[in-house]
């Protein structure tokens, strides 16, 4: 039966490459809808947004204009965890809005992807001071919003950002160098770690291997794509 999905896959692909040739133009994924789950997801996630609302549980509390709890579909399939908003994510309220946050943006739209069909949030929900790096107590604090989410949102797959998520999803002591590409399991969820795109900013370098990780996770997703259509 794998082989099967295997050979519809390459079909499906190949068909859309075939597509996008031939008119020039970008199939996007096509987005994923969850059978009578839609609105009770959306009525857990407000009750999220609700507890959160005011919350003093760290220092980070005391330098925030913002608390950027995550935006996105709801339904996703795909989930991504980044770090700490920053300056403009303060601002404005919203994950992934500034220089990062563009590349973000293109990263996922190399794969076909678009930024509104995921849902996307980060570590901590406040902005460190002169976006320094995240405490482990601030980590700890804020963990519990994140982990409503993840079962709210109750993706198939979560790609961490950059060493900050991926060791507060995964428990592990070794970097992101060693971790990313990988697809680990988080409670029945596949987790796949890569650069943090802000890190691709600092050291173009590393695009070379964030892209290898993007096409698995394209992969998966496709994966994931075909077996919910083939089930339909
Ligand atoms: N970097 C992050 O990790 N998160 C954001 O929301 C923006 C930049
Ligand atoms: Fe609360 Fe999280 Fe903000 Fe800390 S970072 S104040 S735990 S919302």
């Amino acid at each position: 039966m794998l082989d099967l999905h295997q050979k519809y896959f390459q079909l499906l692909k190949l068909t859309r490459k075939y597509i996008e040739q031939e008119t020039g133009t970008r199939i996007p994924l096509p987005k994923i809808r969850r059978q009578g789950e839609e609105g009770s997801r959306k009525g857990t996630l407000e009750t999220i947004e609700n507890t959160i609302q005011g919350c003093k549980k760290c220092r980070l509390s005391q330098y925030r204009k913002n608390i950027v709890l995550g935006t996105g579909n709801t339904d996703a399939p795909l989930m991504i965890i980044g770090e700490a908003p920053g300056e403009q994510e303060d601002i404005q309220g919203q994950p992934f809005v500034g220089a990062a946050g563009q590349l973000l943006t293109k990263m996922l739209a190399a794969i076909h992807i678009e930024r509104e069909n995921v849902y996307i949030t980060n570590v901590v929900k406040c902005r460190p001071e002169n976006n320094r790096e995240p405490h482990h107590d601030e980590i700890e604090a804020c963990n519990p919003y994140l982990i409503a989410q993840i079962k709210v949102i109750n993706p198939k797959i979560i790609l961490c950002l950059g060493n900050f998520a991926t060791k507060t999803m995964l428990g592990k002591t070794e970097g992101i160098n060693i971790l990313r590409g990988k697809i680990f399991d988080y409670q029945g969820i596949k987790l796949l770690p890569t650069y943090h795109p802000a890190a691709l900013l600092y050291h173009p370098a590393l695009k070379r291997d964030a892209w290898i990780d993007m096409q698995l996770l394209q992969k998966e997703i496709e994966e994931e794509n075909g077996v919910r259509n083939m089930s339909d």
